[in-house]
């Protein structure tokens, strides 16, 4: 990037609330623009403000589709995600027009970890009914009650990953203390790191049929969408918990609300649904066997911070035709 004022790439920065360092990298080298708020940029926003731009540094919620990629123009060469994620990215039209993309695994694989394990204990103990009844009189009602509230523990169990990559392994590792039987995974393939985890490579159907607790961390892609639907649903046993904290769309969300509302299955913990964010009075925040967070796996303070650096150094090595930390296609 040359020095002149002039001919400094012009980049966009999706949103105002990211880690200022990001900012400061960018700003040294590019004409940066920045979305001035907080919230996402509406759409008819980003068609404008991307026009002309050199790169862009985005987030989940803007789709850079053939729409936005013609708005920019010929000039875009670097897309850069603040994320693992990229479904989110029309990576056929991104290559066809040679733009490079960079995402951001790796440093946010133990904040996701976390709060797999979070979710799935908060789900299977039941946390967030019991914070209701801390409030709804429930408590007073019963006190201690010997069948009151009762979950369902971890020992001797058997864990399912669908999808055993960084977090998928990140979770199996985290859980190794907690008394398991056995871990299973399934996936597109057998995957190393299982050997170290003691993990077993299963069938799909056979991650369905033997786990206690299934923890979805695949990324979302044709083989996985909806791969979680009513056929699947029927095939877990009634006592199941299903964790999802990488995409809702791995999970055909009717059919899990189906599933959640007939006790097919005994609960769900998710992280991540469809759409996002979801409305407040959607049929899943009234269901007292899901607990729901809104997409926060990666949302710890250094995480961010990392996450956000490497974004920035992903676009500034495109820019600059050096490899990228981090390059997607
Ligand atoms: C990702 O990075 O894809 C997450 O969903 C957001 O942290």
């Amino acid at each position: 990037i040359s020095a002149a004022n002039m001919s400094k790439p012009k980049v966009l920065v999706t949103r105002s609330d990211v880690p200022q360092k990001c900012l400061d990298m960018l700003k040294e080298k590019c004409d940066v623009e920045v979305y001035p708020a907080s919230h996402p940029i509406p759409r008819e926003e980003l068609l404008k403000m991307i026009v002309g731009k050199d790169g862009i540094f985005c987030l989940i919620t803007e789709k850079m589709d053939k729409e936005v990629l013609d708005a920019a123009g010929p000039k875009l060469k670097v897309i850069s995600t603040m994320s693992v994620g990229y479904d989110h990215l029309s990576i056929d039209e991104i290559k066809r027009r040679k733009i490079l993309v960079g995402n951001t695994p790796g440093v946010l694989t133990d904040a996701t970890a976390e709060l797999t394990v979070a979710l799935l204990l908060a789900t299977t103990r039941r946390f967030f009914e019991c914070h209701a009844e801390m409030f709804n009189g429930g408590w007073a009602k019963c006190a201690w009650s010997p069948l009151w509230m009762l979950g369902h523990g971890l020992v001797g169990k058997t864990l399912g990953i669908f999808g055993l990559g960084r977090i998928g392994s990140g979770v199996a590792r985290r859980l190794q203390g907690f008394g398991l039987k056995r871990i299973i995974y399934a996936g597109r393939k057998p995957q190393e790191t299982a050997k170290e985890l003691s993990a077993e490579f299963v069938t799909f159907d056979t991650l369905l049929q033997e786990s206690d607790f299934i923890c979805v961390t695949s990324a979302l892609n044709d083989e996985t969408r909806e791969i979680f639907d009513e056929r699947a649903f029927s095939k877990m046993k009634s006592s199941a918990i299903i964790v999802n904290t990488s995409r809702g769309g791995v999970i055909k969300q009717d059919a899990l609300v189906q599933a959640l509302k007939t006790n097919q299955i005994r609960g769900a913990g998710l992280d991540v649904m469809t759409p996002e964010p979801l409305p407040c009075d959607h049929v899943l925040t009234t269901l007292p066997n899901c607990t729901l967070v809104p997409h926060i796996g990666s949302a710890e303070t250094q995480t961010r911070e990392d996450m956000a650096t490497l974004c920035s150094a992903n676009l500034l090595a495109g820019l600059e035709g050096k490899p990228m930390p981090s390059q997607l296609c």
